[in-house]
């Protein structure tokens, strides 16, 4: 097969910028890349992880969209790894599935009336990107193994990988708006006051490992939905990005939740060690040097709440109308039973009427950000049952839960709201004395920032966190993952 076919499994993977959208054939395109790609290397260098540029680690590097075999491993190091552009492959005759112009064959060319909009998307999705490398750039430096630092690593380039996805869709299809957005997307930076990056959750501190394993169970999970919903998008182009990201997307869950169950499991053999039968007993849990079940309690509020503002107003129209032009469907929407129109449907929808949380129909178009974020909370709450059931094995009461989607919210309905972690408002005396309670306090941050010692020696584990049952590309548990020379 020739290389460049637009619709092609082959990747060229040798040229600088590893791709199968036959960037050869399309000088305008591979110029812009390449004249973009400079300042992306200065970005990750600035701006990505902080004293592990000349580490030697062990990744995985995207080299097929097949789904069998698309990765292979190899040492690398990391302002030296392939950052490909590749788009799962197109499926023959697709028609858009949702909308005003359902039926209709998926575009591969930018509708006119939709590029506004479409280039908003591409740009929201985009910031968050780079945003999330920018958070855990400090992380390195505390990972409580090489494994884990192998972990992190491995999802900061991909995030960095999800960036030229977005920004060859802008070169590509937005001419010089495009390459001016691109140009921003590495300029925008997480938490600065003058020109942070777009949306909140993206803008706060990833300070410990606990912070990083609950952003990645949450916040990356808002990815997943974002990501499935633009996959179904009638652009084509998009809608193949999307689904490969997706491939991505699902490790970077994997390190949150069995990071996160890994410290669960660590407490619970420690609490049990020494005869400790009360998990709320903070004191004496964190006397065995591991993180109480009651803190990792507050981090899930945080992360949580956090991400949920991810989603946006409760009622939006900005949702409908991406929702009725084709742009962006609803997660899963091609297995969803209805007329993928909605005009006329309803959804229901929690708003506060007269300081009351209470439920309410409203059109079903422009709830569609409700609905994603149903989904979402859905489907985070399977990861929850399974660390759950880690408690529940070592044979603890203690049970963790998703708080009430009005705790702790900065957008929307519930904005400034004080809700309890059960969706009670709180008279304002109240409130103050409870909140230290529902979120992590400042001792409880120091307290988490003590345990943040690094482990370097390949194979061992920082007390507070218990092995993976697994290596990495099914490498034994002495393997060094990372190679750092110093
Ligand atoms: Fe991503
Ligand atoms: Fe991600």
């Amino acid at each position: 097969m020739p290389d460049g076919l637009p619709n092609g499994m082959n990747v060229d993977y040798d040229g600088l910028i590893p791709n199968n959208v036959g960037l050869n054939e399309d000088q305008r395109v591979r110029r812009a890349l390449e004249t973009w790609h400079p300042g992306y290397i200065d970005w990750w260098k600035d701006m990505g992880p902080e004293g592990f540029q000349e580490a030697l680690v062990y990744l995985r590097t995207a080299i097929s969209v097949e789904p069998e075999g698309w990765a292979k491993f190899g040492y690398v190091r990391m302002p030296e790894y392939k950052w490909g552009i590749l788009l799962a492959p197109a499926v023959e005759g697709r028609k858009i599935s949702f909308g005003a112009h359902k039926g209709e064959p998926a575009w591969q060319e930018v509708p006119g009336e939709c590029r506004a909009m479409l280039r908003r998307l591409l740009v929201i999705q985009g910031d968050t990107e780079p945003a999330s490398v920018e958070q855990q750039r400090h992380l390195g430096r505390t990972a409580p193994s090489l494994y884990d630092m192998r972990n992190l690593f491995q999802v900061n380039v991909e995030e960095g990988r999800h960036l030229w996805a977005m920004v060859y869709l802008l070169q590509k299809y937005f001419g010089r708006d495009g390459r001016e957005e691109a140009a921003a997307l590495l300029q925008r930076r997480s938490g600065h006051q003058d020109a942070p990056r777009m949306l909140g959750a993206f803008n706060e501190a990833t300070p410990d490992w606990l912070s990083f394993f609950m952003f990645t169970t949450f916040t990356d999970r808002d990815g997943k939905m974002q990501l499935g919903a633009l996959a179904q998008s009638g652009f084509d182009p998009l809608s193949r990005t999307c689904r490969f990201m997706l491939t991505e997307e699902a490790h970077h869950m994997f390190v949150g939740e069995s990071g996160v169950a890994r410290v669960i499991e660590r407490t619970c053999q420690a609490m049990r060690d020494a005869g400790i039968t009360d998990p709320t007993d903070v004191g004496r849990v964190r006397a065995l040097g591991v993180i109480d079940l009651p803190l990792m309690q507050k981090k899930i509020n945080l992360h949580f709440s956090l991400t949920l503002d991810l989603f946006g107003n409760e009622i939006s129209t900005n949702a409908a109308n991406a929702f009725s032009s084709g742009l962006k469907g609803r997660y899963h929407e091609d297995q969803v039973d209805d007329d993928h129109v909605l005009l006329g449907a309803t959804y229901p929808v929690l708003r506060l009427i007269e300081g009351e949380i209470r439920e309410e129909q409203v059109p079903a178009l422009s709830a569609l950000n409700m609905r994603l974020r149903d989904d979402f909370v859905a489907d985070a709450s399977v990861g929850l049952r399974r660390w759950n059931r880690l408690i529940e094995a070592a044979g603890f009461q203690y049970r963790l839960q998703l708080p009430h989607v009005a705790f702790n919210r900065r957008i929307g309905e519930f904005a400034g709201l004080k809700a309890d972690l059960g969706g009670r408002v709180l008279p304002d005396v109240e409130w103050a004395g409870a909140k230290d309670g529902f979120l992590p306090a400042t001792e409880d941050d120091d307290y988490l920032a003590g345990l943040m010692r690094p482990v370097r020696e390949p194979g061992k584990f920082a007390g507070w966190i218990a092995p993976p049952k697994w290596g990495v590309d099914g490498k034994p548990g002495g393997f060094e993952y990372v190679r750092i020379e110093e």
